[in-house]
């Protein structure tokens, strides 16, 4: 397995695996399948090169199976923050430790910041298998949000966590 960050060449294979994980978890994440489709290749191609995030891809077998984004603050006393969003593995490289070699990527890269002194994210409050990976990380919960997302008319509670770097 190999995680590398995704680039401009990525676009079209990062749109696709982004896709199938909105429509089959569409609540674990904040944006919507109906909204991304819409998303052209440009559009994604910025995504991927902006300098406020930074997005991983995990390879197997030449496969990317698995996807993460690192997205930092801009503003001044914002700046010691950082947010990790849009971890998602496709359900056939589930188990294989994917999503934990993501995360450390993810943290790894933080470390390396002079800037990030916490990274936060928020999790479903029924995603037993994503939380069980952050706390293992070391993440804990600080906030218990009620009907954070609403889903075709079901509410979805999240948990925002926070593991502190410095
Ligand atoms: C959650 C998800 C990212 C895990 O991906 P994965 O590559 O299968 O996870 P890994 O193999 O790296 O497992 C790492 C750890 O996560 C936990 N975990 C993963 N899958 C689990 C499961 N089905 N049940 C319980 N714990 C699980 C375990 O602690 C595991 O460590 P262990 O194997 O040493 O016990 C994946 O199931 C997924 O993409 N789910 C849908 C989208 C989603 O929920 N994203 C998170 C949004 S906040």
């Amino acid at each position: 397995m190999k995680v590398i960050p995704l680039h401009k060449e990525h676009a079209e294979s990062f749109k696709q695996i982004r896709l199938i994980g909105l429509k089959e978890h569409p609540e674990s994440f904040a944006s919507s399948f109906e909204e991304e489709v819409q998303q052209s290749i440009l559009d994604i191609e910025k995504k991927l090169l902006s300098s406020q995030a930074i997005t991983y891809g995990a390879f197997h077998e030449g496969k990317l199976g698995g996807i993460i984004t690192l997205l930092y603050e801009s503003k001044l006393k914002m700046r010691h923050k950082a947010h990790i969003v849009g971890l998602f593995v496709r359900e056939e490289f589930r188990g294989l430790g994917m999503a934990k070699q993501l995360m450390n990527t993810v943290i790894e890269k933080a470390q390396g910041s002079t800037t990030i002194e916490q990274l936060h994210l928020t999790v479903m409050a029924d995603n037993q298998p994503a939380i069980k990976l952050y706390k293992k990380l070391g993440f804990r919960s600080y906030a218990h949000e009620p009907r954070a997302l609403k889903v075709v008319g079901h509410y979805y509670d999240e948990i925002h966590m926070v593991l502190q770097l410095k």
